[in-house]
């Protein structure tokens, strides 16, 4: 099934993200479409209790081991303690704003999987790299980096987002997005779960999925809003 995921990325207290949960559940979700939040890990369990149960949650950013002294940091099993049945890792605000490199990116990702969650890997090139001929270099340095049994493993979904087209309102087009999910597909040697992500709008969704290859679209600014992440939910949904 198709998937929509809103990355909540530093925005939304914990109350803010009940009061969404609470709006979801009023209004209530299509069929025939799966949807997933990652707030910020204080309001992971104020989301949980609140939206509807088929709504997955997850954890922005987890910690490889599972306690320890890494100050500012918290773990995959205390997410999943508090609801996250999912973690991101490798995005590229963590790479670029924090300095986070492809080796800790795939140990996060171990991580992850490691405390049995799903995890959504993501991956993108910056334009100068796109202007240079180097997007397929990029992803595979990139993907390269994961452990063979984590990018075999049946809960690693990855989602490729362009640095340029985050935040930017320049999405990539829809033949962009689709050579580089064939392109990660083929790198991973099986037909794994590939999301595009890069200013997704309820306007622009549906023509993601028109080449029948985009397992689901991960949404930054556009998933903040209860009303529009509902209207992509909708879009997608078949
Ligand atoms: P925008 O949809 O705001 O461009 O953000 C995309 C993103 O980074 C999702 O992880």
């Amino acid at each position: 099934m198709r998937l929509v995921a809103g990355n909540w990325k530093m925005n939304k207290s914990p109350e803010e993200a009940r009061a969404f949960g609470q709006d979801l559940s009023r209004a209530g979700l299509p069929e025939g479409v799966r949807a997933l939040l990652f707030p910020t890990a204080l309001a992971l369990e104020h989301l949980v209790a609140t939206v509807p149960s088929t709504v997955g949650v997850g954890v922005q950013n987890a910690h490889p081991e599972v306690c320890g002294a890494f100050t500012g940091e918290i773990s995959a099993a205390m997410a999943k303690e508090a609801g996250a049945s999912w973690g991101l890792a490798g995005h590229s605000e963590r790479r670029e704003l924090f300095g986070e490199c492809d080796a800790l990116a795939a140990e996060r990702v171990s991580g992850l999987l490691r405390a049995g969650l799903n995890v959504m890997f993501c991956v993108g090139e910056r334009m100068e790299d796109r202007e240079r001929g180097l997007t397929d270099r990029v992803l595979r340095r990139q993907l390269g980096a994961l452990k063979e049994e984590d990018l075999a493993h049946q809960r690693l979904s990855v989602a490729y987002e362009p640095v340029w087209a985050i935040g930017s309102g320049k999405a990539a087009g829809p033949k962009e997005a689709t050579e580089a999910v064939l392109m990660i597909q083929e790198f991973a040697r099986r037909p794994l779960t590939v999301l595009y992500g890069g200013s997704v709008n309820p306007t622009n969704v549906e023509r993601y999925f028109q080449s029948g290859e985009l397992g689901g679209v991960l949404v930054g600014g556009a998933s903040l809003n209860p009303q529009t992440f509902r209207e992509l939910l909708v879009a997608v949904a078949l």
